[in-house]
């Protein structure tokens, strides 16, 4: 059940409390989805609208229950209306609480006005104890991406109260913070991720960073902080080479499940017994 929600802007707190009866916060992380205008529509050769359905039933079969689904950007291809329409309805056979952030391929302006009812664009999440950030590290137009000073403001400003109030924290945002060892797509991270870690570092409530944009499972630490990135619903980037190269790895999705005292169980789940086609040797990806 949602209780609050406050300003609506990109930058200022948006903040969202959803009830919880207890017990472990069931999540899924769902994320670079590149759904095109019309169903149908293709990246690479992958039908996006097809895959993103089966991700969907894998997480079904698989959960059960799901208390909130984060989608960490490149939910549409081309920032497309009729794509956000149809993605709200994707995320709705999961569960009713579920959130979006922008991607370098997504446009904020459509995402924010096609979000709702069940489907909201908050930047700041309360559920148990924890708090879920939705950071905006998009640059309009650009493929890269950077968080910018008021997004690590508005950081700073929600790890203080996590702390004041003893909440563990979850950050997610669309581009790897990290150099993943991929050239090509590492000259797209988070321009000011020193930053951005300088900021996490002044604070002790944070276990988990989140993102998208890399099209594979990363499964890093950096300290107590967890590193994680996750499958796209559709196609997949091999890991591991200095430039673009489409993986034959299926479809899949990251679950998490949140505990009272901070720790996280969480892996990734891949499609299986589904055909999907793709074109192997693509030479690019923008
Ligand atoms: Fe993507």
């Amino acid at each position: 059940m949602v209780n609050r929600l406050l300003i609506h802007s990109p930058s200022k707190l948006r903040q969202i409390t959803l009830d919880h009866p207890g017990g472990k916060v069931r999540l899924a992380q769902i994320t670079d989805c590149h759904l095109g205008k019309v169903p149908g529509s293709t990246l690479l050769g992958m039908d996006t609208d097809h895959s993103l359905q089966a991700v969907v039933d894998l997480v079904l079969r698989e959960r059960g229950h799901t208390d909130l689904v984060l989608g960490t950007g490149d939910l549409s291809d081309h920032g497309a209306n009729p794509a956000y329409w149809r993605l709200r309805d994707y995320f709705d056979q999961v569960c009713k609480h579920n959130f979006w952030l922008p991607g370098n391929h997504d446009s904020w302006e459509n995402m924010w006005a096609d979000s709702g009812p069940n489907t909201q664009m908050s930047n700041e999440i309360r559920i148990s104890n924890w708090q879920i950030l939705m950071l905006n590290s998009q640059i309009p137009g650009e493929v890269g991406g950077e968080l910018g000073s008021a997004q690590l403001a508005l950081l700073d400003e929600c790890l203080t109260r996590a702390c004041d109030e003893d909440l563990h924290t979850l950050v997610c945002l669309h581009h790897q913070p990290v150099a993943i060892g991929s050239a090509w797509i590492d000259a797209q991270m988070v321009a000011d991720a020193d930053q951005f870690f300088q900021v996490l570092e002044r604070h002790s409530s944070v276990r988990a960073v989140l993102w998208g944009h890399v099209h594979q499972q990363i499964d890093l630490a950096r300290g107590d902080i967890a590193l994680l990135a996750s499958p796209s619903t559709c196609v997949q980037f091999t890991p591991g080479l200095a430039g673009f190269k489409v993986d034959d790895k299926s479809p899949g999705y990251r679950w998490m499940d949140l505990h009272d005292d901070g720790s996280i169980d969480t892996g990734i789940s891949r499609v299986e017994g589904v055909s999907f086609s793709v074109e192997l040797d693509s030479g690019g990806y923008l």
